[in-house]
């Protein structure tokens, strides 16, 4: 009898403690605001049904982004049931999503995965896509393959999580003037950066290097600004350069633009256009000498930097810049044009007849209020045609426009200053954010670079609203983004080494609560994502892992 006794408790305590030992591991990037293991795991079978509250076509869009997975690696043909007039009650092997209106915030969720079923609560559908994107990197690496993975149970670790972001923009720009990218590169990256829940893909289209969309009413944009007769090789240098003399370039077709648009709104993705003024505008000038202040001629760059030649800002540049904004409108159904404003030299200006007479007849005080006066005057035109416009933190010199969102690269001071002039502000400082920038210290083993040093850990502790702010200016941080800029960049494996999986760590700083930060504790699910990425073929850094 005592033994059997004894048998029994010891039984019961072994079942104690295999209750107590969670095995599961949540391997999300960025973390979830809220996150509490449970025991167990659902699988995902071939009778698997994705229950959505809603017919529309985000709501699906949401679904369809776990589903697309599910089809192309499990060889289930798993479905999506829609459930409008709430006839379907939650049961077992469903991923069931249900309308919750009571959480307001669009991008958050509210999940239970538990062992029969996984239920899902969001306010709107982009919570609901969120939702799927956590449990796609909760899900094994295979299901990033595009063909049928065998072999693999289909599991995810049980838990509940109430997630919601830091900041409603969370960007990511890229250069495609320096070098270019095709239309199928850019929604490949728009796809992994939905996978880390980053909502903005800001598109720099113009430069003095090259002009990459096509205006209709302007077609020597595409014939000629698109193109460049040499590029420049190796480092930046003063003297001996060496040019590849080979033509380069590219543009993206409207249609194409009208592609990448409508596939990043299925990834809850919205792109904003960046069509430099007045400097970074050679380029353009190129085929349209008019418009500069000298009369030209030039030629696309094949060398990188700022250089002297920008826009005259005459009424025939007024009139080819607002016919651009009209068809690039048309294009991006997104709140924002972003105008770039960064980086133009006032020494064609100063020496321009029609320039100082400007500045008499407006009555302005020098050439940077000229640079204020350029950027909100198409500041109107674009607010005129239902858009607010973003401008890199230079046009804050001379006078902020009205309307006007700051984007403060130089440093956060900029951002600081027209927080407190109450102006909406997008972070993305060089020493956090630019990802073209070295990410090891020994460059030797580093592919040439543009300088700089931004390992993963910089970008991780990344955080973009200054203390200095009170909690009304702090209001105006809308978020965070990281850029890649292009001049050393030629390639997509390249693009990719320097973006991941720094890009991962952005998507924590810009996502997770600020408290629930820690670094240690992000390399260990990264190693997880670093699984996911190794499915997708992506060319990651290693240079700062362990
Ligand atoms: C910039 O890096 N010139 C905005
Ligand atoms: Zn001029």
């Amino acid at each position: 009898m005592k033994r059997i006794f004894l048998f029994v408790m010891m039984c019961a305590t072994v079942a104690c403690v295999a209750a107590q030992t969670n095995t599961n591991t949540y391997h999300i990037v960025p973390k979830p605001a809220k996150l509490k293991p449970q025991q167990g795991q659902f699988v995902f079978d071939a009778d698997t049904r994705i229950i959505v509250p809603t017919d529309d076509i985000d709501m699906h869009h949401a679904a369809f982004a776990l589903l697309e997975r599910l089809l192309l690696s499990t060889g289930f043909s798993n479905t999506i049931a829609v459930n409008t007039n709430g006839d379907i009650k939650p049961g077992k092997n469903m991923v069931y999503c249900k309308l919750n209106t009571s959480i307001s915030n669009k991008e958050a969720y509210k999940m239970s995965i538990e062992k029969d079923r996984i239920e899902i609560e969001a306010g709107a559908p982009a919570g609901f896509f969120y939702a799927m994107q956590t449990i796609r990197q909760l899900l094994p690496p295979e299901i990033e393959r595009n063909v049928r993975a065998k072999d693999v149970t289909w599991a995810v670790p049980c838990a509940t999580i109430e997630d919601e972001p830091r900041y409603p923009y969370r960007g990511l720009m890229l250069d495609v003037c320096r070098h270019f990218s095709d239309a199928a590169s850019v929604k490949h990256y728009i796809d992994k950066l939905a996978f880390h829940k980053i909502n903005r893909f800001h598109w720099h289209l113009t430069d003095d290097q090259g002009w990459r969309i096509e205006i209709k009413k302007y077609p020597k944009l595409a014939e000629v600004s698109a193109w460049r007769d040499r590029t420049l090789i190796g480092p930046y240098v003063t003297t001996g350069r060496k040019y590849k003399q080979e033509r380069y370039g590219g543009f993206y077709t409207q249609e194409q633009i009208k592609e990448v648009v409508a596939y990043a709104k299925k990834k809850f993705v919205t792109v904003i256009p960046e069509i430099e003024m007045p400097g970074h505008a050679v380029a353009a000038l190129a085929a349209y000498p008019e418009l500069s202040c000298t009369g030209g001629p030039f030629e696309v760059e094949g060398l990188w930097g700022i250089f002297n030649d920008v826009y005259c800002p005459r009424d025939n540049t007024f009139e080819f810049l607002e016919n651009v904004i009209s068809e690039v409108v048309e294009l991006f159904p997104g709140e924002y044009i972003h105008i770039g404003g960064d980086e133009c030299p006032k020494l064609r200006w100063q020496n321009c007849h029609h320039c100082q007479t400007m500045i008499k007849e407006l009555g302005l005080k020098d050439d940077h209020e000229l640079q204020s006066y350029f950027v909100t005057r198409m500041e109107k035109f674009i607010n005129s045609k239902g858009k607010r416009i973003i401008g890199w933190d230079e046009i804050l010199e001379g006078g902020l426009a009205p309307n006007a969102t700051v984007m403060s690269w130089r440093g956060q001071e900029g951002g600081i200053a027209a927080a407190k002039q109450g102006h909406d502000v997008i972070m993305t400082p060089t020493s956090f954010c630019y990802l073209d920038y070295y990410q090891s210290e020994d460059r030797d083993r580093e592919p040439l670079s543009i300088g700089g040093y931004v390992p993963m850990e910089k970008v991780y502790s990344f955080d973009p609203t200054p203390e200095t702010l009170t909690d009304k200016e702090a209001r105006h941080i809308l978020g965070g983004q990281c850029n890649l800029w292009r001049e050393y960049i030629a390639t997509e494996t390249h693009v990719e080494y320097m973006l991941f999986p720094r890009l991962a760590a952005l998507s924590e700083a810009v996502w997770t609560p600020g408290n629930e930060k820690n670094y240690d504790n992000y390399m260990i699910r990264l190693t997880g994502i670093l699984k996911h990425y190794d499915a997708m073929n992506i060319n990651y850094s290693r240079s700062n892992l362990k």
